[in-house]
């Protein structure tokens, strides 16, 4: 049977849309189609079903009911404003609406939610079955097969290729198929070592169409890093390419597997993409991946999943040495991935969506693959750099393929601001309908070039607020009412079901405007993570115990005078590099182990284009003689090689002591201040044990000044 649709199971799900005649033609499609939901502009019985929606949209002459097409059923809510109260304050119609709506069940849920942020409980529409892949997949695929889904922009400049919704499926069909017949089961993790390429968009689809979870792990990690990840997810298949290539540069991809799967005694079997024609050396344990896939049938028979069974582990880093793997489940996460996509970025049916993180991360994730996919998106997958191979490449890239909203870094804008307008002028912009900044801060120089230069003053910005473990979007400019302003470098609004609240040291709501405190969710909602990879106890206490009752988010806010959300950076030990989230303990970890060693210190300070940059205070050993320059390097080269560039140290200074309580607990603080050259706080310091260290401490930083490292 082509096209996954499995005549088998009956879409129970369907005998509740009512009697909408568009809907029910379209039901009899296919038991796995939703007609609650299609796309727009879509050929022969999308058609059909779409005019039928517009007539009843034009019937009910409702902005709102245009705007979100669900609200029909919310009893006269109208405007943007009143659809946000109406989402926190009957949640449960809400969500169950936007649910039926916007996602393809197998077997409709019976409960919204059931979820208790007090013991770190979080459920959705239980007894609700789907499948991931169908709902990014076939059902565009019975409505527009030959629509573009991906747009690869290769790393080469002007060699994109396209794949159609109905060749991504047969490409998702044939890895699932192969996955399967190599023993991969519903319930096993698989870890994807990959730079953004399609076959990295079919393996996570693929994953998600045989039930088994996925563990994406940037490209960029070193070997231990990555073997660290495939042992805590239990890995026994690891899906790779050859090399990889970014920048211009080739990187040892495979052979980064092989160093790493020496420690993973579970890895039973390596899939092997060729995305360079260099031949690697293929062991026992290596399977060749575009080969085996030409074996394979284009049709593959889509697992029935529970909303609540795990969708991905995603590891990222938290304040202690180990990395955290989260968990994402099925229903919830694709639904919030999908609504975000499509209301904070005002997407619309056709539209180019070129979101250029990397699919190792969360935004690749649910920006790249799930949310745009899930909407029928045509979504870009960026495997280059923005100055690759001139600063002119985001922007060309926009005009070749047509963008309609770009999703991007402020490290990257930073970057590419400096180079000047003429890269970006150079180029037609003209499709540019949204602009979209994620991962830090975006300071007002960089919003304000983004949107004067890059968007012509006509596109609105928006700094979009959310993390790893929240799944998608929580706080961001959008949606709101069309003329509603837009403040530069400031995440503003919640979503959707999102209520978030500012707490004061003592732990007690903030229930004023113009005031800071840690930034914490009053409410669960459909994308939050369920849990930390076998570590539930971890999970709880890291975002339940700080604030009984609330998720902590581990960032600072500060809620402007008019009730608008500004970020204001991390209150734990995480640190932002370009965007990319590092613990500082992970590095301390690292730079310990080296033998002249004794311990070290790790903090961020600020830099005009990574936002923040990381310094290391280390103290070595007491007969160690090796020069300081030589050490230094030894350490930086360290930290790549056992982590990833990104978290190497821009900067060392080597230190008799480190500022230390009576009990032992480096006061990071203080080391914070000295770097910030803000002696004048650096607050009572007589709780230390040895208060000469700190003077010590400002000394050699200001030898390293006046050399001109800072
Ligand atoms: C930070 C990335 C300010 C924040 C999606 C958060 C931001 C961490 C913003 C999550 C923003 C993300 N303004 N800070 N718009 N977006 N952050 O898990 O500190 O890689 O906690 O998810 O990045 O990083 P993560």
């Amino acid at each position: 049977m082509r096209s996954g649709a499995s005549p088998k199971r009956r879409n129970t799900a369907h005998q509740t849309v009512g009697n909408d005649p568009g809907r029910v033609a379209c039901a009899e499609l296919s038991s796995w189609v939703n007609a609650m939901w299609l796309p727009a502009k879509c050929a022969a019985a999308g058609r059909g079903v779409w005019a039928s929606r517009l007539c009843v949209l034009r019937r009910s002459g409702s902005n709102t009911a245009a705007f979100m097409p669900e609200a029909a059923g919310f009893g006269g809510v109208s405007g943007r404003a009143a659809l946000q109260d109406f989402s926190l304050s009957d949640g449960d119609s809400f969500w169950a609406a936007a649910a039926r709506h916007r996602l393809s069940w197998s077997r409709p849920f019976r409960t919204v939610r059931d979820c208790d942020l007090s013991r770190g409980r979080i459920k959705w529409f239980e007894d609700g079955e789907l499948n991931v892949s169908v709902n990014c997949l076939d059902r565009h695929v019975h409505t527009c097969p030959e629509r573009v889904a991906l747009i690869w922009e290769r790393d080469e400049r002007g060699s994109e290729v396209r794949y159609t919704y109905r060749e991504l499926l047969e490409m998702t069909c044939r890895v699932g198929n192969l996955l399967r017949r190599r023993g991969v089961k519903k319930g096993d993790c698989v870890t994807i070592y990959m730079p953004t390429c399609p076959l990295a968009v079919a393996s996570m689809l693929a994953c998600a169409r045989i039930g088994a979870a996925h563990n994406v792990v940037f490209a960029g990690f070193s070997a231990e890093a990555l073997a660290e990840r495939i042992r805590d997810a239990q890995s026994s298949t690891v899906i790779t390419v050859n090399q990889g290539v970014r920048g211009g540069k080739v990187t040892e991809l495979k052979k980064t597997v092989d160093a790493a799967v020496q420690s993973c005694p579970t890895v039973q079997q390596v899939f092997v993409a060729m995305r360079t024609e260099k031949p690697v050396t293929m062991t026992a344990r290596d399977v060749a991946m575009e080969e085996e896939m030409l074996k394979e049938d284009v049709v593959c028979e889509p697992a029935a999943m529970s909303s609540e069974d795990i969708l991905f582990l995603l590891y990222t880093s938290g304040s202690t040495g180990k990395p955290k793997g989260l968990v994402h489940t099925q229903a919830g996460y694709l639904l919030y991935a999908a609504l975000t996509h499509r209301y904070v970025f005002s997407y619309q049916d056709g539209d180019v969506f070129g979101c250029v993180a990397d699919i190792g991360w969360i935004t690749g994730h649910s920006y790249t693959v799930y949310g745009p996919l899930a909407n029928g998106a045509t979504t870009v997958l960026f495997e280059s750099t923005p100055v690759y191979p001139d600063p002119g490449r985001y922007w060309d890239m926009v005009e070749r393929l047509k963008i309609n909203q770009f999703y991007g870094a402020p490290t990257a804008i930073r970057l590419l601001l400096r180079y000047g307008d003429q890269w970006v002028n150079k180029y037609d912009r003209s499709s540019l309908k949204t602009l979209g900044s994620v991962g830090e801060p975006i300071n007002t120089e960089a919003w304000e070039w983004y949107h004067r230069v890059v968007g012509e003053g006509r596109c609105p910005v928006v700094d979009t607020w959310w993390q790893t473990e929240t799944g998608g979007i929580c706080i961001a400019p959008k949606p709101s009412e069309p003329d509603a302003e837009i403040v530069p470098g400031m995440a503003m609004r919640p979503f959707f079901g999102i209520k978030p609240v500012l707490m004061d040291a003592e732990g007690k709501v903030l229930t004023t405007n113009n005031t800071s405190g840690a930034l914490c969710m009053a409410q669960p909602w459909p994308g939050m993570a369920r849990t930390i990879h076998n570590d539930h106890q971890r999970f709880i206490e890291t975002y339940f115990r700080p604030y009984p009752g609330y998720f902590f988010t581990g960032d600072g806010a500060y809620r402007s005078k008019e009730g608008y959300y500004q970020i204001t950076g991390r209150l734990d030990d995480v640190i932002n590099v370009s965007g990319h989230r590092i613990g500082t303990a992970e590095i301390e970890d690292v730079v310990n182990q080296c033998p002249a060693v004794a311990e070290s210190a790790v903090i961020g300070y600020s830099h005009s284009i990574k936002g923040e940059a990381v310094y290391a205070f280390v103290v070595l050993k007491k007969d160690v003689n090796v020069p300081e320059a030589e050490l230094s390097k030894e350490l930086k080269s360290i930290v790549s090689e056992k982590i990833a560039k990104y978290a190497s140290p821009d900067l060392i200074q080597f230190v008799k002591r480190l500022p230390k309580t009576r009990s032992g607990k480096i006061m990071r603080r203080v080391l914070r201040k000295v770097v910030e050259s803000d002696l004048d706080s650096l607050g009572d310091l007589s709780t230390l044990d040895d208060p000469t260290a700190v003077q010590e401490i400002i000394q050699g930083h200001q030898e390293l000044l006046s050399k001109g490292q800072l």
